[in-house]
């Protein structure tokens, strides 16, 4: 089965002219706009064979329902905000539900893990994010998972650890789930704590909606942007694969963030 579009998407053949004008144009939007969206990046027939392999699995989806703060963390006193002020965006408790298909649920020989193991996918995105040494991750839960929102999930806005992440969208949900952004509000050494408490408050007027429909690949610098998945509603999940890669072979997770996200550590 023929999994990615490479007519439109030569990802094969990046040391061509056409491969050239891909990798330029996806660094341009990642340096400008902090994301970069492929759409129809995938098959129909990958889209629909992964959506099978995703359904067959939700019962086994561990979800993850969590308060933290937009910067992950569970709002610890002392950490520079105002601790008299529970709107300070450092204070304020935010919600998240999310289910996830962990690693070894998946099959090894379905399309999504050809996919994650089919070397130019690992190739472009290291030459996406400018890294000549790029790597798989090597986590047995977390390496590649499917992320599943059901009716009421949602993931509140919030910042990365990670300076990056890939994605793609498999099936979006029936309303809602909409990956939405704003640019602006953290770089390395500055966070706009006013910026982030107006978005908190429901200023929408800076919030950008990612077009990611199904079969689009997604590389956003989740870091420094402030994001969130707004709450699904309807019967029919969001499936969300998460691609993992490192500059270093044999990244895994810790054993808090497998207990976090799969509810296991092994
Ligand atoms: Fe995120």
């Amino acid at each position: 089965m023929q999994l990615v579009d490479t007519t439109r998407y030569p990802v094969e053949s990046l040391g061509s002219a056409v491969g050239q004008r891909l990798i330029a144009d996806c660094v341009r939007s990642y340096a400008n706009d902090g994301a970069v969206v492929l759409p129809g990046f995938l098959t129909a027939d990958a889209v629909e064979s992964i959506a099978r392999e995703g359904h067959a699995q939700i019962s086994r989806a561990f979800f993850c329902r969590s308060e933290h703060t937009v910067f992950l963390d569970e709002g610890r006193p002392g950490d520079g905000g105002n601790e008299s002020d529970p709107f300070d965006p450092r204070r304020r408790m935010l919600q998240t539900s999310v289910g996830s298909i962990a690693n070894d649920f998946l099959d090894p020989q379905g399309a999504l893990q050809q996919l994650y193991e089919w070397a130019p996918l690992t190739a472009f995105i290291g030459a996406v994010l400018g890294h000549a040494n790029f790597h798989r991750g090597a986590d047995p839960l977390g390496a590649l998972s499917i992320n599943v929102y059901g009716q009421g999930d949602l993931h509140e806005w919030h910042f990365d650890e990670s300076q990056f992440s890939v994605t793609i969208m498999i099936q979006e949900a029936d309303v809602g789930g909409h990956f939405e952004y704003v640019s602006g509000l953290r770089s390395d050494g500055h966070v706009d704590i006013a910026g982030i408490q107006q978005v908190l408050d429901g200023d929408e007027s800076q919030v950008q909606r990612l077009p990611f429909g199904a079969g689009s690949l997604s590389i956003f610098a989740g870091r420094n942007t402030l994001h969130r998945v707004t709450e699904v509603a309807g019967t029919r999940h969001r499936l969300v694969p998460v691609l993992t890669y490192a500059t270093t072979p044999g990244s895994a997770n810790s054993d808090a963030v497998r207990e976090l996200f799969w509810g296991r550590t092994a």
